[in-house]
This record gives C-alpha cells, sequence and structure tokens, in this order.
C-alpha cells in the first residue's frame, strides 16, 4: 500500500499520546474484544511505559504511519526479549477504515527490516486467541505458534494468548540455502 511503503514511519514519544489515543477510539473493535470497553488516553500513554519488568521504554520503539486524516497505525518492538536476537512485537494495529489494503503487511515487512539491520533474527509475538482474525493474519505472514500462555485479566476479560514466532529474511534465507 502507498501510504505503508512510501511513508517512513516516525518514531513515537509519549507526546503522541493524543494521536495514539485518536486511534485507538477508532478502533474501538479491537479494545471491545480485548477489553470489554473502549480505550483510555491512559491506555495510549501505557503504550510507551509498559514494558516487561526486566526490560527499559529505552529497549522499546514504537513506530506510527499518517496519512491525511492523522495516525492510521502503530506498531511497538521490543528488542532482545525474551532474549538476545529474538525481538518482541508487543502490539501493532490498524484503523479499520484501511485494513484489507496490504497496509498491515507493509508495516510488518518494514519493522522486520528494520529489526534485520539491528540483529534481530526472529520475531515474536503474542495474539489473543479470540482475535482469529489477527491470528490469521500473522500465520499468513510465516509466523507459527510456539506455546499458548494465560489467562491473564485485560480489564473486564480474561484471555488465552497464542505466542507465534517467524524466522526473520537473513535467518530464513540461511535455514532454506
Ligand atoms: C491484524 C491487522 C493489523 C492486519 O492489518 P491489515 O492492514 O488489515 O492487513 P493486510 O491488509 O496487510 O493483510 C495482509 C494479509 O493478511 C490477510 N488478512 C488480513 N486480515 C485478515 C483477516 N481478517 N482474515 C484473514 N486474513 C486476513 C490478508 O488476506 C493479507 O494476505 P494477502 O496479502 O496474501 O492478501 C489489522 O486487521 C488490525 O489492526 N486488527 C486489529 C488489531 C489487532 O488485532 N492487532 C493484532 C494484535 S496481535
Amino acid at each position: 500500500m502507498m501510504i505503508a511503503t512510501s511513508e517512513p514511519p516516525s518514531i513515537l514519544t509519549e507526546h503522541d499520546a493524543g494521536d495514539v489515543a485518536d486511534l485507538y477510539a477508532r478502533c474501538i473493535d479491537y479494545f471491545m474484544l480485548q477489553d470489554g470497553e473502549p480505550a483510555t488516553l491512559a491506555d495510549a500513554i501505557d503504550l510507551f511505559r509498559d514494558v516487561p519488568k526486566d526490560k527499559s521504554s529505552a529497549d522499546q520503539t514504537i513506530m506510527g504511519w499518517r496519512n491525511e486524516n492523522g495516525l492510521i497505525a502503530v506498531g511497538a518492538i521490543l528488542r532482545d526479549y525474551p532474549s538476545d536476537r529474538v525481538w518482541y512485537l508487543g502490539f501493532m494495529i490498524v484503523n479499520p477504515a484501511v485494513r484489507g489494503q496490504g497496509i498491515g503487511r507493509a508495516i510488518h515487512d518494514a519493522i522486520e527490516q528494520w529489526a534485520v539491520a539491528r540483529g534481530a533474527e526472529e520475531m515474536r509475538l503474542a495474539v489473543l486467541e479470540a482475535n482469529d482474525a489477527a491470528e490469521r493474519f500473522w500465520r499468513s505472514l510465516g509466523y507459527r505458534e510456539l506455546r499458548r500462555v494465560g489467562p491473564d485479566t485485560f480489564k473486564l476479560r480474561s484471555h488465552h494468548r497464542v505466542e507465534l514466532c517467524r524466522p526473520l529474511s537473513s535467518n530464513l534465507a540461511a535455514s532454506l540455502a
């Protein structure tokens, strides 16, 4: 998709939390599924602050993609977690108005290239078991199940999650050689 591939992502900081909150408000479908209630500004701020206890915010990069209507997607990537050269895609969301146009795939490719250039060899993420559409999306990008975790509480809901992993391009090329 033009927007995601021709426009480089910007690196977002907590100053962008208001824009993230606007995007989250448009993505109410996702937050009703995850939490059973709409996201708040505090959730947008948490995107920048919430990292596993042995990591710091400096280990995480939040990327954002914009069009003329504002922020259309964000992706959060954590380096070397849970171990060196494994990078964790903590969150990714696309405005529903522009889903199904290849933006999610293009964003994933951009994040993957960015991580490989910095030494990543494997990408991991966790998808809610209840989020069938996203699980199909990740599987279509080559992710495979590592394990199931949970249940964990998300505001009004409780979820098991499927942890998925994918070797990254240079590693993939090596394993096919
Ligand atoms: C999951 C999400 C990021 C995908 O973004 P997107 O821009 O709609 O995805 P794309 O248009 O790039 O689709 C890429 C591929 O995945 C497939 N795909 C996307 N959504 C799908 C769905 N709901 N069901 C089945 N396949 C799907 C597409 O068919 C496409 O395959 P193709 O390139 O071979 O045609 C987006 O739907 C989203 O933001 N969902 C809500 C938040 C969420 O669930 N995030 C993931 C948390 S783990």
